[in-house]
């Protein structure tokens, strides 16, 4: 069955194995299409190969290998395994958003610690197809340490375009240590995109970011397996971080191939949670009933300049808007924004379940509370919140929000650190004195 690429806006078709990232005709966003064999995939082929021992079907994206790359030879296939993700149900933390039924899907447990392992493994994957040297990206960090990670498994040199600062260090030490390139650049993640995108055109460099297709491929897969697990009953609303919204444009994307398919009996709705210093999407979304038209709002994407404690998501031009656009309009989607506060107070609440997560995460938390108590979200309906990453990617903002140390933001929710001379006396003291 074969896959193409195919322009979003002007439809315009390309071969699957050429290097291009946006329409030569238009400019627009590329999908990769496939032609679906429809008698061969069924929730029965994906259930079987649960629990899977062997590659490829070990993985949480290529066990949908029909569904993401369905005539990939798999010898080029780059895999750690990915996916395969705990989906945890979450009855306090529902309580506390004021919402029925929550579940918390946590991308943080893949192999380097985010979602970005599952569109890496699609992304270079794609890159051994095409026979790259070399493949590249900028980041705000959890891309950078999937790139290098990936990169290093298939014997490929990665590049890492950073910011020079706001990295945080769990992510930069796993690029600096699986061996690639890392330049740190005096501009911010949306500068060193477009950065990124012109050095790599100009060397035959293959890009890595959500601007190229074959990882939205990989993403789109966080919700298939959010589905098998709900025992292919689909919720009523995936709520996400957005930020370069790849994973808003793949979700978007995935689902509807689901829905298309049979494999599900309705959609979900995307709610898309961004970080008030970081929500340009947010600002730029309008969604009016009257208005029949949603694609209109790409005119009106206004890029701003972005700051949020949650570094992971500090993009003020994201990349990927057109298509989060097309799934919010699929999807009947809707965009809230919270405040750090919000976030920094939300990850304290997930991590005391001894879930964890970083900081960009807890929008999705944050956000499902925020919208139950606007009624946009029925207590009544179920819920699926994504993790996108792990708690260890920035231990300094977790200390710091404890230790009551963060700018402009004090803790609601803080785990003291205590102290105590070396002597047992003095331990049971300060204990009997906490009961
Ligand atoms: N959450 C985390 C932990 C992330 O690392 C990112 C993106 C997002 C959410 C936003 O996802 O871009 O699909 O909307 N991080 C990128 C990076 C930009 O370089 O690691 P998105």
């Amino acid at each position: 069955m074969a896959s193409f690429l195919q322009c979003m806006d002007c439809q315009k078709q390309y071969p699957i194995n050429q290097v291009i990232y946006t329409c030569e005709a238009c400019g627009g966003l590329l999908d990769v299409k496939h032609e679906f064999n429809r008698t061969l995939i069924s929730r029965e082929l994906f259930d079987s190969r649960l629990g899977a021992l062997q590659a490829p079907y070990n993985s949480g994206v290529w066990r949908y290998k029909e569904l993401i790359y369905p005539d990939l030879d798999k010898k080029f296939i780059v895999s750690k395994p990915e996916g395969n993700t705990n989906l945890y149900h979450v009855p306090k933390l529902a309580a506390w958003a004021g919402v029925s039924n929550l579940y918390l899907k946590h991308e943080g447990e893949n192999p380097t610690g985010s979602f970005k392992d599952r569109g890496m493994t699609g992304g270079v994957t794609q890159a051994r197809v095409l026979g790259m040297q070399r493949v590249a990206c900028a980041s705000t960090g959890n891309t950078s340490a999937a790139l290098a990670a990936y990169a290093a498994s298939a014997g490929i040199q990665g590049i890492i375009f950073f910011e020079n600062k706001n990295i945080a260090l769990g992510k930069l030490s796993q690029a600096i240590a699986y061996g690639a390139t890392c330049i740190q650049i005096d501009a911010d993640f949306d500068r060193n995109l477009e950065l990124v995108r012109e050095v790599s055109a100009q060397l035959g460099i293959y890009v890595l970011n959500s601007v190229n297709p074959f990882r939205l491929e990989g993403q789109k897969t966080i919700m298939f397996e959010v589905i098998q697990q709900l025992k292919w009953q689909a919720p009523d609303w995936i709520v996400v971080p957005g930020g370069n919204l790849g994973n808003t444009s793949a979700f978007g994307k995935g689902l509807v191939e689901l829905y298309e398919l049979g494999l599900i009996d309705k959609l979900p709705r995307i709610a898309v949670i961004q970080a008030e210093g970081a929500s340009p999407l947010f600002h730029s979304y309008q969604p009016n009933p009257d208005i029949k038209d949603y694609q209109r709002g790409i005119d009106e994407l206004t890029p701003m300049k972005a700051n949020t404690i949650a570094t992971a998501i500090k993009i003020g031009n994201p990349v990927n808007y057109p298509k989060a656009v097309r799934a919010l309009r699929q999807t009947n989607g809707v965009v809230e924004k919270v405040t750090d506060q919000e976030i920094m107070d939300a990850k304290a609440l997930i991590d005391a379940q001894g879930i964890g997560c970083e900081p960009a995460s807890a929008c999705s938390l944050a956000g499902v509370r925020k919208l139950t108590q606007t009624g946009i979200i029925q207590a009544g309906q179920t819920v699926v919140g994504i993790l996108t990453g792990h708690l260890l990617k920035d231990p300094d903002a977790t200390i710091k929000y404890h230790q009551n140390t963060l700018d402009n933001l004090s803790a609601s929710y803080p785990n003291q650190l205590l102290q105590a001379v070396g002597d047992a006396r003095s331990i049971i003291k300060l204990l009997t004195e906490r009961e």
